[in-house]
Formats: C-alpha cells, structure tokens, sequence
C-alpha cells in the first residue's frame, strides 16, 4: 500500500479484513504510516528503495497531484501497479510498470468511520486483459459491484460525484455555519437532510425539487438575498443555484 491517507487506511483495513495479506505501507509522513502499518499487520517503509518485489499488487493511494511523481519513485518493473482516481488517467503509470491499471472505489472516505466494501462501487480499467481479470478479482472479493470502466466514463463518474456528493456536503456546510451564527442548533435541520437523501431511491430527481426558486417566490428569494448581505460569497452561490434551478424548470418543467 503506498499512502496512509483516509483511503489507503479504509482500504487496507477492508483488504486485511477479507483475507488479504497487505505486505507493506510507505507513506511520506511515517508516523502516518507507521500507524496504519501496525493497524493492519503490514512493515512500514519509509524508503521506496525497500518496496518488495514479489506482490501481486502495488496500490498507489496518494493525492492526485503526486501520482505521477511518486510511482515513478518506485523501483517496479512489470509488477502490477494501480491507483485509485477518479480523474486522472490510466496512463500516468505507463513508466513505472509495464502492468498497470485503475482501482477506483466511488465512495467518500474520509476519519474513522467503518465503511461496507460490499456496497461500493468499484471501477476498474487496466492496459491489459490480464491485468484486468487481476485486478477485477481482488475487487470482487471486497465489492459485489465492480465493473469494467473506461477512463471516459470514471471522470464523468467522479465528476458527478463531486457535484453529488462533495458540493452537497459543502452546502451543508454553509448551513451549519449560518445556523450556529445565529446561535440555533443544527439539528432541527437533520430530519430535512434526511428525507432530502431518502430521495436518491428514486430516479429523476427534479420531481422532488421544492425551494423558492423552484417555485418563482421572488420576495423570499430576495429576502434571503438581504440574509447573506455579510457573506458575499455565499450570495453568490445562492444566486448562481437558484438561477440554476430556474432555468432548468423553465427548460424541462417537472420530470
Ligand atoms: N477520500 C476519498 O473519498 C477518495 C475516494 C475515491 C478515491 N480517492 C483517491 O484516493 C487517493 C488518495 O486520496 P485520499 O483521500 O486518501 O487523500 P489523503 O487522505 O489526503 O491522503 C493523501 C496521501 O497522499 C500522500 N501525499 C500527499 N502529498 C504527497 C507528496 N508530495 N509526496 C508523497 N506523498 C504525498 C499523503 O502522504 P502524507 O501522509 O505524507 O501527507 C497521503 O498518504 C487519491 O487519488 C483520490 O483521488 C479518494
């Protein structure tokens, strides 16, 4: 395992649950390494240079920026090698191995919260047919829904992810901070939250848009807008939504 990050360590810890034997961890930060090591019975290293030459699989589970840069650093040959982005090519890894591929789990993983494998999508793509059936093997251990996905198809998976998922947690984000700035508590919003995420049962989701711009109630929408007068930048976000959700009723009316 090279990286000790929140996916490195909830993969590790699913991969050593299910029967796999995680040989080593190298991670920059060694404390964080050598954490995760210890969790999961691997050897920390700190040196690449020490990287074992006999596993059956090399995942690189590092900050996107650094893919590239780091399994370079790796002294692999035609060892299979993966990474774990949605977003960045398969082919990054092309000078490090002649065996390569992608391993891309979509889900959020993020501090100490166990999370079911079983449930998660993952999607594999690998530059060879050999490498693929490796590589779709060891996720079908861990995953009931892995498939087959092109490096097309992954980014606009991960880019869907961010708007669903990342962006959604941000714009509750925002709601915690206006609500504790006005001293009242969060959770008289959970159960709206809730019931707002028991929609994604359902297909076509604009049915269930409500809101004043979805309803063209102008006098709320600018009596929100005098709310957000001390946070511009929040301002900003809610015009582009609510001119978002505007445009898209006045063009498909409700699905
Ligand atoms: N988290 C998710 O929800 C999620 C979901 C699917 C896929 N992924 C993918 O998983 C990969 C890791 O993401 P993450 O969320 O686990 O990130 P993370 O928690 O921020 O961990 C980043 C890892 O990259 C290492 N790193 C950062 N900068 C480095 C550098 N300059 N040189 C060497 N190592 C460096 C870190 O080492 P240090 O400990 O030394 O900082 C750490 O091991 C990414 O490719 C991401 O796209 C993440």
């Amino acid at each position: 395992m090279i990286g000790a990050g929140n996916l490195a360590t909830h993969l590790g810890l699913a991969l050593s649950g299910c029967g796999f034997r995680v040989m080593q961890v190298y991670n920059r930060t060694s404390s964080k390494g050598m954490k995760l090591a210890s969790v999961i019975g691997a050897e920390f290293i700190s040196d690449p240079g020490m990287l074992r030459q006999d596993s059956d699989l090399y995942i690189l589970a590092v900050t996107d920026t650094m893919i590239g840069e780091v399994a370079n650093s790796l002294p692999l040959k035609d060892q299979l090698l993966v990474h774990t982005a949605g977003t960045i090519e398969m082919s990054i890894l092309s000078a490090a191995s002649g065996n390569y591929g992608v391993f891309y789990p979509l889900q959020t993983f993020s501090g100490r919260r166990k999370i079911d494998f079983k449930k998660i999508p993952i999607c594999v793509e690998a530059n060879s047919k050999d490498a693929e059936d490796q590589i779709f093997e060891m996720a079908g251990k861990l995953s009931n829904q892995v498939q087959v996905i092109d490096s097309h198809n992954r980014k606009m998976l991960h880019l869907s992810a961010v708007f669903a998922s990342n962006f959604t947690n941000f714009m509750q984000v925002i709601a915690e901070v206006l609500l504790i700035e006005n001293n009242i508590s969060f959770s008289l919003l959970k159960p709206l939250i809730r019931q707002t995420m028991l929609n994604v049962r359902k297909d076509h989701l604009f049915r269930y848009q409500t809101g004043p711009a979805y309803r063209g109630d102008h006098n709320v929408l600018d009596a929100h807008r005098e709310l957000l007068a001390s946070h511009p930048e929040y301002l900003e976000l809610y015009n582009l939504i609510s001119d978002n959700i505007i445009k898209y009723k006045a063009l498909h009316g409700k699905l």
